[in-house]
């Protein structure tokens, strides 16, 4: 997806697979499920103390699908013209961040996890942190 013209609309909460078990249940992500890009890095935000807001920033060409693997926070994504607020407390639903969305994720609740699963590794250079910047990409 281009990252110039990529917008909120792209960014859905998929239902992802769930084997139900009175001794627990599993979720399964893998490849060529429900998320729209291959799985390169996984990485969880926890001990998030109550009040902290993660994101401020967009990515370049990085796709990202966010679970809350425990509690809950809400996730605003932005893509320079309008915005919205997904609110993520299932560990069987997940939103698809796509290029280009700049986001803020707040509210985390205690004991959140906040599991991201990402098409790429990381690197700094696909960071867009500057949010003036951010709004010139989006109208260029
Ligand atoms: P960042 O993605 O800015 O955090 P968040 O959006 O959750 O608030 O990352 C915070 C710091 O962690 C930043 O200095 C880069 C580092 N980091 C890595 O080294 N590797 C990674 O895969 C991630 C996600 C972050």
């Amino acid at each position: 997806m281009n990252r110039f013209v990529s917008d909120i609309h792209s960014c859905n909460v998929v239902e992802l697979t769930k084997i139900h078990n009175p001794a627990g249940n599993i979720t399964i992500i893998q490849n060529g499920s429900h998320q729209p890009f291959d799985v390169k890095r996984v990485y969880y935000l926890y001990d998030v103390p109550g009040g902290s807001e993660r994101g401020g920033h967009a990515h370049k060409n990085l796709y990202q699908l966010v679970v809350a693997a425990s509690g809950s926070f809400d996730i605003i994504v932005d893509d320079g013209k309008n915005k919205k607020i997904v609110h993520l407390n299932r560990p069987n639903f997940g939103l698809i961040i796509v290029p280009g969305i700049w986001r803020e994720i707040v509210n985390f609740s205690s004991g959140a996890i906040c599991l991201v699963l990402a098409s790429e590794k990381y690197e700094e250079n696909d960071y867009l942190r500057d949010y003036s910047e951010f709004k010139k990409l989006k109208n260029s």
